[in-house]
């Protein structure tokens, strides 16, 4: 399989450095913003060639599937030129800063049938299976949870215009496998705020403390709050599931099960990343797709939760979530 990428970037890198790895697999070429950078960066993995025009790679090259890595506010023609020539690709989340584009693609995707796939790799982890496992087995009551971190310094993160901030950045991530362990979201209410951020840098319009409650269609209320205040490397994400049979906590370093008489400790076995890597290429190969836990069409959904905080926040108003 003929391999491009779109983006030069630190998960560009990240993702190039799993399938380069990996039989059948070639790394055909890479689309940077400008050719220096993709040629330096197609010379870190072999002999890919370099592109600073997507058209014109897709133009020269005969690829099997691409790569996207871009920042949220870059999407968009790039999809759109991936649809028209039938050419699968795996997009990291977020899937925009806001609704737009992901309407439009989705509207194109109706149209023409595309393997897909969407960078929530949470959904590959074996703790994640666990957990999901085990609420099938009780009630859920509530979960509680929050992405507490810092502020990745790239200039087009701290712009709202251009990353859509941190619920719709990172958080997103935690709204996603909420929505893939508990079902849909009916409505949404959300504040933000900023208290140290904007102090400490240039041109900081995202809010650095965020949160929000979700009420899921099944009843089920989350809550859910974000930072980006704190220094790096110190790092707070997960969720706490309070149900029936007791508490499930999901975070970096794995899953806890609590309950009344124990605790059982969980860790991932596999890199999720890889796994994500190679059911994507899979489908590519085979056209078989049941191992993508992330689809364009799915991923939408959780943009569109992310899109109604998003307007909570800005019309103080509880927001409610159209659709089944
Ligand atoms: N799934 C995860 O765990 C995870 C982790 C980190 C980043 N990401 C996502 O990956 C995406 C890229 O993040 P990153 O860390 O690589 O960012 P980055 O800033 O390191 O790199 C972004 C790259 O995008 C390219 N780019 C920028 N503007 C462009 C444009 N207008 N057109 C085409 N290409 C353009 C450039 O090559 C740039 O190097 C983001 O959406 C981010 O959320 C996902």
């Amino acid at each position: 399989m003929k391999i491009g990428m779109v983006g030069t970037g630190g998960f560009s890198r990240m993702h190039a450095a799993i399938f380069t790895d990996m039989t059948d697999v070639r790394f055909q070429a890479v689309c940077g913003t400008s050719q220096e950078k993709a040629a330096a960066f197609a010379a870190e993995y072999g002999d890919a060639n370099g592109y600073d025009n997507v058209t014109q790679m897709l133009d020269q090259e005969k690829l099997d599937a691409v790569y996207i890595c871009v920042p949220p506010f870059a999407h968009g023609d790039v999809e759109q030129q991936l649809i028209e020539r039938g050419i699968p690709f795996l997009v990291e989340k977020p899937l925009a800063v806001n609704l737009k584009v992901p309407n439009e693609i989705t509207v194109s995707l109706q149209k023409k049938n595309v393997i897909t796939s969407v960078g929530y790799h949470f959904r590959y982890r074996d703790t994640v299976a666990s957990l999901k496992k085990e609420l099938e087995t009780c009630t859920v009551g509530m979960v509680t949870g929050g992405w507490m971190g810092s502020m990745p310094l790239v200039p087009w993160w701290r712009n709202r215009d251009t990353s859509g901030g941190q619920f719709v950045e990172q958080t997103t991530h935690l709204i996603d496998l909420v929505r893939y362990t508990l079902g849909e979201v009916e409505e949404v209410h959300a504040v933000e705020a900023n208290r140290i951020m904007a102090d400490l840098h240039k041109n900081v319009t995202v809010a650095d403390i965020g949160s929000a409650i979700l009420k899921m269609k099944s009843g089920v209320l989350v809550q859910l709050s974000n930072t980006c205040v704190l220094p790096d490397d110190v790092l707070e994400i997960g969720l706490h599931y309070f149900h029936s049979g007791g508490i499930a906590k999901i975070d970096q370093a794995g899953l806890t099960k609590c309950t009344s008489s124990m605790e059982v400790k969980e860790k991932d076995s596999v890199n999720p990343y890889v796994r994500e890597n190679e059911a994507f290429l899979h489908a590519v190969q085979t056209g078989d797709t049941s191992r993508i836990l992330s689809s364009y069409e799915d991923a939408f959904r959780t943009q569109e939760v992310t899109d109604a905080i998003m307007k909570s926040v800005e019309s103080k108003k509880t927001v409610q979530l159209g659709g089944n």
